[in-house]
């Protein structure tokens, strides 16, 4: 093919390193959708160029200013961890390079760049969700466990306040390091503090260390229920976990055993093309190409400012039910739903039992 008869989309993921799991599950997300949608959009061949940045800031800056200067990339998408997207912005900026985030969910990233769009969620859409169901749901006094970075601050603040809110008590708020937690020592702290639940975030790929621990520590023994955001029993690994995950309540955008025709295709082709079941990066990562395509097809191919516009406001079905990119925000509009772990057939699965709809990041609510 000639060059200008291919548009290429840059991605940039954590294959190696801690958060590996976040970029095997979106790369594997990229390649479903384009088996089942083709590699042309927009009368244009698409060529995915999949960049490894060990989820390092400076790398990913660096592998991204590449990707813009020398392979000309349409798009850049991807982003593993919020400093990994939030060091790309800049570049997203100057280039005038719409930049798909399909993972990292700090609120904030939005803001980082006109050229920012997201397709993952964000701490604050999923944290509130669990503000409220906690209280009404014989939960009183709470512990807050968060990984202490973006997300972390974001899921701390915005549960916190909700269930402070609802009359509920926050009796300490704990953090452990994003790199190689030890999470003995906050779980001595929690079993101390004796609350009703202990409320978690930590990032996906952190969940089955942290459930062995808390199962391991008898804090599940000691009657001190775990609820958090859906990072937590992360399809990912959820299947492992074991009967401690049992019983886990937690609320988020996507569960693999959501209940719509689309996901339940969406699930069974992955699953048939990859042997491992696909969690909330895996549909972040699906969606955003949807996304891409979709503009692409509006614009015949062309990027930048005109190609940024053609994602603003879309709508369309997800395998996670109906979303919406907010023309004002850049963020994705979407139903959050709570959840709770079940065995189903001998497999673990995020149950789905609560719903709210269309939920907008509270985060930029001001
Ligand atoms: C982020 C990373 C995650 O793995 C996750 O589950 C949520 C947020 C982040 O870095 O923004």
């Amino acid at each position: 093919a000639q060059a200008q008869d291919t548009v290429k989309i840059g991605v940039l993921l954590p294959m190696t390193g801690q958060s590996a799991s976040t970029g095997k599950q979106i790369a594997a997300a990229i390649a479903l959708f384009q088996a089942q949608n083709g590699k042309k959009a927009g009368g244009k061949n698409v060529e995915v160029i999949i960049k490894d940045d060990a989820g390092v800031a400076d790398n990913t800056r660096r592998l991204a200013q590449e990707l813009v200067v020398n392979d000309k990339v349409v798009a850049l998408a991807g982003f593993g961890l919020t400093p990994l997207a939030l060091a790309t912005a800049p570049i997203a900026t100057q280039s005038k390079t719409p930049m798909v985030v399909m993972a990292a969910a700090t609120s904030s990233i939005t803001e980082a760049s006109p050229f920012i769009t997201r397709t993952s969620f964000t701490l604050p859409q999923a944290a509130v969700g669990m503000g409220e169901w906690a209280p009404k749901n014989g939960i009183k006094k709470v512990v807050s466990l968060v990984a202490d970075y973006g997300p972390g601050n974001d899921a701390e603040k915005y549960f916190t306040d909700r269930i402070q809110l609802n009359g509920g008590q926050v009796l300490e708020k704990l953090r452990t390091p994003l790199r190689s937690p030890d999470f003995a020592p906050v779980l001595q702290k929690v079993r101390d503090a004796k609350p009703d639940a202990l409320f978690v975030f930590l990032p996906s790929g952190q969940g089955a260390q942290f459930m062995k621990q808390f199962g391991e520590r008898g804090l599940d023994k000691a009657g001190i229920r775990l609820i958090g955001t859906g990072d937590i029993t992360d399809d990912d690994q959820l299947n492992d976990m074991g009967d401690v995950a049992l019983g886990v309540v937690t609320t988020h955008h996507y569960s693999a055993s959501h209940n719509s025709p689309m996901n339940k295709k969406f699930v069974a082709d992955f699953q048939a093309a990859n042997k491992f079941r696909p969690n909330f990066m895996a549909v972040g990562g699906w969606d955003g190409m949807r996304l891409i395509y979709n503009a692409l097809n509006t614009t015949k191919g062309a990027g930048g400012e005109a190609l940024l516009a053609a994602m603003k406001g879309q709508i369309f079905e997800s395998p996670r039910g109906q979303v919406l990119i907010d023309g004002q925000t850049r963020e994705i509009v979407q139903d959050i739903h709570t959840r709770k772990v079940e065995k189903k057939d001998g497999q673990l699965w995020n149950v789905e039992f609560d719903v709210q709809k269309a939920v907008k990041d509270p985060g930029k609510v001001k």
